[in-house]
């Protein structure tokens, strides 16, 4: 089933390349009905945090303020082996293997777009990630909503970051990660009262409380964590990821992770839980329910699906060919891609994409 995750991402990575070329397609539709995992949540509620915890890899921009400005769209690649490295949509010949050097280009790379400002831009950023320690997904890393503008920032600000947010998470194809502060009121969580306006009946929308070790003395998570405080059709998660202070003192990823399941092991109060808590729980729950999902959106795939990867990337060379010296022959082979998926809608879906468009 893996593969049909990485068919997908081939099939975002290629609809974003064809967009890079300038070429306004039909494609953006097939982009829409391709789902990936949106993170939203109030600024510093964890958000960059918790991707980094997923991908298993510091990356991120952090810094307190408003720091990200522009959406990320990240897809996680599963190899088999080798060494891990990423590379940027905007930089199609430079393979990072140096993290520090990528979250260097994040943030030199918004700043291109938004000026040095505290502007922000709904353009995304495009990063792929390679690794053999990764689970197969596509994950969008948003602005944090927030209350009030801070010097040098315009007053829409506050408004403009819950339409960027919107716009992705009202899509019926997306799947919303809504991270929440233990150490906040729930009732006065930004990602609740966002996901809830798009998302009424928690169809599509995964709790995740972090900051739990932060809670008052004598409070804990369990009413939460066990979905007694706010329903939603999945269960919540409870996460632990790195303090500032581990974050100055450079504890690394593998080290946080097993003090996090150690945390719930331990903790009296989560013992019961542990076993559906943590980065690393979320991460595979969410490779599994992406899977699912693209399993019954697109059932007319699952033919296709018995194909190798490397069958589709030996197509894809055979539908380039003709043209593969100049420069739109990749342009070229992904139409035909394409095409080929709406043949696919067309042939075992009535016609009928995901999203009801007739194709
Ligand atoms: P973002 O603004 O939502 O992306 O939040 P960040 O991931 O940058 O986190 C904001 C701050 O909270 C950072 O200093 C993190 O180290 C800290 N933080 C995030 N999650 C946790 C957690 O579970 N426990 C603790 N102790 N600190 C956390
Ligand atoms: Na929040
Ligand atoms: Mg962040």
């Amino acid at each position: 089933m893996e593969n049909l995750i990485s068919l997908v991402n081939k099939l975002q990575r290629a609809c974003t390349a064809l967009g890079d070329h300038g070429e306004e397609s039909a494609l953006p539709t097939l982009w829409d009905s391709l789902p990936a995992i949106a993170v939203v949540g109030g600024q510093s509620s964890g958000k960059s945090s918790v991707l980094e915890s997923i991908v298993g890899k510091d990356f991120l921009p952090r810094g307190s303020g408003i720091v990200t400005r522009r959406p990320l769209v990240l897809q996680l690649h599963k190899i088999d082996e080798g060494r891990e490295y990423a590379e940027f949509l905007h930089l199609p010949r430079r393979k990072f293997t140096d993290f520090a050097a990528v979250r260097k280009e994040i943030s030199d790379e918004t700043d291109r777009e938004t000026g040095r400002s505290k502007q922000i831009s709904s353009v995304p950023i495009h990063l792929s990630i390679f690794s053999p320690n990764v689970v197969n997904l596509t994950m969008i890393d948003l602005p944090g909503l927030t209350k009030v503008a801070v010097e040098g920032q315009p007053d829409s600000i506050v408004q403009d970051i819950e339409n960027m947010v919107r716009s992705f998470i009202e899509k019926p194809n997306c799947i919303i990660l809504a991270i929440s502060p233990a150490n906040q009121d729930l009732a006065t969580s930004d990602a609740i009262k966002i996901s809830r306006e798009v998302d009424p009946k928690g169809e599509r929308t995964f709790g995740v409380l972090t900051k739990i070790d932060l809670m008052d003395k004598g409070t804990d998570a369990v009413d939460i964590l066990e979905g007694k405080s706010y329903r939603l059709q999945f269960p919540w998660i409870g996460v632990v990821n790195r303090s500032q202070a581990d974050i100055n003192k450079s504890v690394d990823m593998i080290a946080a992770r097993r003090r996090e399941r150690e945390y719930f092991a331990n903790t009296p109060e989560y013992k019961h839980l542990a076993h559906r808590m943590g980065s690393e729980h979320l991460g595979k729950m969410l490779s599994k329910h992406l899977e699912q999902v693209i399993k019954s959106r697109i059932p007319g795939i699952q033919s296709l699906i018995n194909k190798s990867i490397a069958e589709l990337e030996s197509e894809l060379q055979r539908l380039g060919k003709p043209i593969a010296a100049d420069s739109g022959g990749k342009l070229y082979a992904i139409m035909e891609i394409c095409r080929i998926f709406d043949q696919i809608y067309k042939e075992h879906l009535d016609g009928v994409r995901p999203g009801g468009e007739k194709v």
